[in-house]
C-alpha cells in the first residue's frame, strides 16, 4: 500500500497521477472546438477514471481557454463526474496583444478575479478545487494576491490555492502575506529534466553552478506538506517509445533500461518513468500530458509499481550519464 500524498493529507481524495489538460480542446490556434475535440476530451476522461486517475489540471492559457471549453462540454454532458473528481487550474499568464503589450505575467487582483471567472465560465462549474498561480510574477504584491485569494475563498469560486514554477523563497514571500494556506507547487521534473535532483547532490561542488533549481524548494515543500506536481513527467515521451533518432547515449541508454524493467515488472514503459518520480519521499504528482487513451491507461499502470532504490538510482545514474559524485 502506498503511502499517501500531501493532498490526500489535506482531504482531497484524489490519485497520485494527474491527467494534463493542455493537449485537448484542439491546440494554440485559439480555432474554435469542434464536436471532435469534444470526443477527444471524453476519451480522454474516459480513459483517466479506468486507469484509476482522478484528479484534472488545467490552465486558463491551455489552447486559448479551449481545454477548459471542452472538458466543460465533457462535465455538462455528464454531469454526474464532478462530484467524483478534483479540478485543478492555474491563472496568471497572459498573451502577447501587440507590441507594446507584450506576453506577460499578471498576478493583480483585477487579473486573478477575472481569470477565475473565465475559467469556471469554460468549464460550466461553480467552484474550482485548486486555483494555481502559473508562473512568478516579477511584480507581484503579496498582499494584492493575498485579497484576491480572500476573496475567491470567501465566496466559494475556489477551494484552495498554489502555485507552479516557484522557489521556497518565493512561497515564503507570497504565505506571509496570504492567509490560505498555499498547498501545492507544480514544476518542470523526469527523468530527462534532472536539475530537482542534482541541485541536491551537487551541493559545495562546481557541478552545481550549471543546475538550474532553486535551492531547498523540495525540503520546503515536504516540510510545509505542500504537494510537489511535476509537469512533462513523461519527456514526451523521450523514454517510453518515442524515435530517438539524433538523441544523446544517456537517452538511448536510458530508454532501453526503462524498457527492460517494464518487461521484467510486467508493465508499461511509461508505469516506470512515473515510478521513478513518485518513488521521491516528497510524494511527486505526475501531471501526465498525454490525450491518448492508450497512454494515458499505460500512464495508469504507475500506481501499482514500486521501484526498489537500486532500480531508481540505476534510473538516474544512467539519465545523467555519469556516476553519483
Ligand atoms: N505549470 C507549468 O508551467 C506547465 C508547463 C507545461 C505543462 N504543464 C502541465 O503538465 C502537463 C504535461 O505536460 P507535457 O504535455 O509537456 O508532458 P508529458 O506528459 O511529458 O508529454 C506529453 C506529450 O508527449 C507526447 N507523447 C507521450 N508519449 C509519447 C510517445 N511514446 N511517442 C510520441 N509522443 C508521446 C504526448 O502526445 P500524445 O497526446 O499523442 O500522447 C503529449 O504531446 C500538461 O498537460 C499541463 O497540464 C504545466
Amino acid at each position: 500500500m502506498k503511502k499517501s500524498i500531501p493532498l490526500q493529507r489535506r482531504g482531497f481524495e484524489t490519485s497520485q497521477l494527474v491527467l494534463g489538460c493542455m493537449g485537448l480542446g484542439g491546440g494554440w490556434s485559439g480555432i474554435p472546438i469542434t464536436s471532435e475535440h469534444v470526443k477527444q476530451a471524453h476519451e480522454a476522461v474516459d480513459a483517466a477514471l479506468s486507469a484509476g486517475i482522478t484528479m484534472f489540471d488545467h490552465a486558463d492559457i491551455y489552447a486559448r481557454g479551449n481545454a477548459e471549453l471542452a472538458f466543460g462540454q465533457v462535465l455538462k454532458e455528464r454531469p454526474e463526474l464532478r462530484d467524483r473528481i478534483v479540478i485543478q487550474s492555474k491563472c496568471g499568464i497572459r498573451f502577447e496583444e501587440s507590441p507594446r503589450v507584450p506576453g506577460r505575467f499578471d498576478f493583480s487582483k483585477e487579473h486573478i478575479a477575472s481569470s477565475v471567472d473565465g475559467i469556471l465560465k469554460r468549464l460550466g462549474i461553480e467552484s474550482l478545487d485548486i486555483l494555481l498561480l502559473h508562473r512568478p510574477d516579477p511584480l507581484m504584491e503579496p498582499e494584492e494576491v493575498a485579497e484576491a485569494f480572500g476573496r475567491l475563498k470567501q465566496s466559494g469560486k475556489v477551494k484552495a490555492f498554489g502555485v507552479s514554477n516557484m522557489s521556497a523563497a518565493q512561497i515564503r514571500f507570497l504565505q506571509a502575506s496570504i492567509q490560505e494556506p498555499l498547498i501545492a507547487n507544480q514544476l518542470e521534473m523526469s527523468l530527462l529534466k534532472l536539475d530537482w535532483l542534482d541541485n541536491g547532490i551537487h551541493q559545495n561542488q562546481k557541478a552545481g553552478t550549471e543546475v538550474s533549481f532553486p535551492d531547498g524548494t523540495m525540503e520546503f515543500c515536504q516540510m510545509e506538506n505542500i504537494q510537489i506536481q511535476a509537469w512533462s513527467p513523461l519527456a514526451k515521451g523521450l523514454f517510453s517509445g518515442k524515435d530517438l533518432e539524433g538523441q544523446p547515449d544517456a537517452v538511448k541508454q536510458t530508454a532501453a533500461l526503462v524498457r527492460q524493467l517494464a518487461e521484467e515488472k510486467s508493465t508499461t514503459r511509461e508505469a516506470i518513468v512515473l515510478a521513478w518520480l513518485m518513488r521521491h519521499p516528497a510524494r511527486i504528482q505526475p501531471v501526465i500530458g498525454t490525450s491518448n487513451p492508450e497512454r494515458i491507461r499505460a500512464s495508469g499502470e504507475a500506481a501499482r509499481i514500486e521501484l526498489t532504490r537500486e532500480e531508481w538510482y540505476s534510473l538516474y545514474v544512467s539519465s545523467r550519464g555519469k556516476r553519483m559524485p
